[in-house]
């Protein structure tokens, strides 16, 4: 057996048993539990000190696997058809509620899904050979884990087996679609509004809270310190999150000198997390232009600042 192979067998006999795993997807890590024992998921809304109220995606191999815990209609299949393994997350009418316990949809009759591309997390899910719920792997409220050490950081201890999947290629969150009515957008990420309407059509905004994914609450993601956005430089004793090339002074990263959307969403978290460790008075952030990937990453700035509502 290949190191891989000996790693991925041994964790999935873990979740047999209800065990946690330490899960690296392409996006963020995440705590992986089997979605159909109760007793499991809750011990992940324990390890993360999660509220109950908020419902997990349950991750799977393929489409196949898709079907069998969700409904979908020709708008999912075709979203599923393109975007499929990677960052989106549908949220369909649930189909099997015994796979999907109702701990892990919250007592929702909907149920989220997604077929993460990263090789580890693929393998995982095929060698399991059912739906897992992995949540990100930071304790609720905190930046989400991109590098393996962070992960292991914030929820390692309650976890059986951990798989190292080296940095996180995206570093932001799935993208999040509703499809029980209109199409929805409930959270933004690296598969874009754009894409998405270009594939079903005009997106309805989700313009409450409470109709978007129902765990998104206002302060998330969030450092210990606090957020200034749209900042110009930073003030005495705070720390600066650039865009674009920066001075090379103390407590000062760049999310990217170049400029590239991409490049800032996989810094965003290690670079906040890294500012919020240097012991900075505040966290001063420069302005990120809106396009594209930008809303997913002003989404998780606004939401860190706690000016969501
Ligand atoms: O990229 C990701 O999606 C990562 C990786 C690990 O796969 N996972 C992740 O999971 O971000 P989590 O639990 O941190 O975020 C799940 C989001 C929450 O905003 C939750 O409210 C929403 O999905 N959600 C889950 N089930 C839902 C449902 N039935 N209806 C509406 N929103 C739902
Ligand atoms: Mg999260």
């Amino acid at each position: 057996m290949d190191p891989h192979a000996a790693q991925i067998a041994k964790a999935a006999a873990a979740l047999k048993r209800g065990g946690l795993v330490i899960l690296p997807t392409e996006t963020v890590y995440g705590l992986a539990a089997d979605a159909g024992n109760a007793r499991a998921v809750a011990t992940v809304y324990a390890a993360k000190g999660r509220p109950a109220f908020n419902p997990l995606i349950a991750h799977v191999a393929d489409v196949a696997m898709a079907r069998r815990i969700a409904r979908f209609d020709a708008r999912a299949e075709t979203l599923a058809e393109r975007f499929w393994p990677g960052p989106l997350t549908l949220v369909l009418p649930v189909a099997d509620e015994v796979a999907v316990c109702d701990l892990a949809r919250a007592g929702l009759d909907s149920v989220a899904v997604r077929a993460p591309a990263h090789p580890l997390s693929h393998a995982l899910l095929a060698a399991f050979g059912g739906p897992l719920v992995a949540p990100s792997a930071n304790r609720s409220g905190r930046p989400s884990p991109t590098t393996f050490a962070d992960a292991m950081e914030e929820t390692g201890a309650a976890a059986a087996a951990a798989l190292d999947g080296g940095a996180c290629q995206i570093g932001l969150e799935s993208t999040v679609v509703a499809l029980i009515d209109a199409p929805r957008l409930l959270r933004p990420g690296s598969v874009t509004r754009a894409q998405i309407e270009a594939v079903i059509g005009p997106l309805s905004e989700a313009d409450t809270d409470a109709q978007r994914s129902p765990g998104r609450l206002a302060r998330h993601y969030a450092p210990n310190a606090p957020l200034r956005l749209e900042a110009e430089g930073p003030r005495p004793g705070e720390a600066f999150l650039a865009f674009g090339p920066s001075e090379d002074r103390d407590r000062t990263w760049s999310l990217s000198p170049t400029r590239d959307l991409a490049e800032a969403a996989a810094n965003l978290f290690v670079h906040l997390r890294a500012a919020d460790r240097s012991g900075a008075s505040a966290i001063a952030v420069a302005p990120i232009p809106h396009e594209g990937l930008g809303e997913a990453i002003n989404d998780r700035l606004r939401r860190a600042a706690g000016f969501v509502g």
